[in-house]
């Protein structure tokens, strides 16, 4: 099996059940990764973690050092990442607590590090982001929610804004105009950077709230914290069942 990490977003700062064997603080030459990389013993195999915001320190979404999280991690000899990050639901399946694996992904974001292909001492590179998530690993998860009877969403677009506010109604509307299906503030330049650095990378999305104005009044987030409960203990069932595969 290949060496498996876990990237922790917003209601997802520690992993239980994870008994930590090793904690690796690393300096790369982009910077601080978000945490310490945690390496343990995950139900009986083994994970290493990572608090996408720090840990206890919440870094917001687009001060993360999204470059030193990937670099790290490389270091760390890790081929297959699953990422777990809090969204707004925009379409109608993507209701609070619900989660979506999703198999696209647009990027709004803006003024982040996005790639370790600055073209300055190398040569001018391209990755292939066609399918920006790894259909196996994505197909992993499918099939762990399915045995942890969790109903998830095969599909979907992820589109990634800049934050750490949210977004407007028209906003939301131009995204859905769009094809994005949940709104997000992390999923960009991660899963770009797992491709340069050949990181097999899949995420599941868990809905906080409906996105704005999809329902009455503000977004809360008393009503973020509420639903995110509920859905990151079902993600970390999948995750469970996704292991024991
Ligand atoms: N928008 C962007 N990111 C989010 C949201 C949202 O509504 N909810 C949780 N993360």
């Amino acid at each position: 099996m290949s060496k498996l990490a876990i990237i922790g977003g917003t209601g997802l700062m520690q992993l239980e059940g994870l008994k930590i064997v090793k904690r690796d603080a690393l300096t790369t030459p982009y910077g601080q990764p978000s945490a310490e990389f945690l390496t343990g013993d995950f139900h009986g195999h083994e994970v290493v973690f990572l608090a996408r915001h720090g840990n206890p320190h919440a870094i917001p979404p687009h001060k993360i050092n999204y470059r030193a999280n990937l670099f790290g991690l490389q270091q760390l000899g890790v081929e297959r990442i699953i990422a777990v990050a809090a969204v707004g639901g925009i379409t109608r399946e993507m209701e609070p607590a619900h989660i979506a694996i999703p198999d696209q992904i647009i990027d709004y974001t803006y003024g982040r590090h996005h790639t370790f292909f600055e073209g300055e001492n190398d040569p001018v590179t391209h990755v292939d982001f066609t399918y920006p998530y790894t259909q196996k690993l994505r197909t992993g998860l499918i099939t762990a929610a399915a045995k942890a009877d969790i109903r998830v969403s095969p599909l979907g677009t992820y589109g990634c804004t800049q934050g750490p506010r949210l977004e407007s109604t028209a906003e939301i509307r131009r995204m859905e105009r769009d094809g994005c299906d949940v709104v997000g503030m992390t999923g960009m330049p991660e899963a770009a950077l797992a491709r340069e650095v050949g990181i097999d990378y899949a995420a599941m999305a868990v809905v906080a709230n409906w996105a704005a104005g999809k329902t009455e009044g503000e977004i809360t987030m008393v009503e973020i914290e509420m639903h995110l409960h509920k859905g990151m203990a079902n993600a970390a069932e999948i995750l469970k069942a996704f292991i024991a595969a």
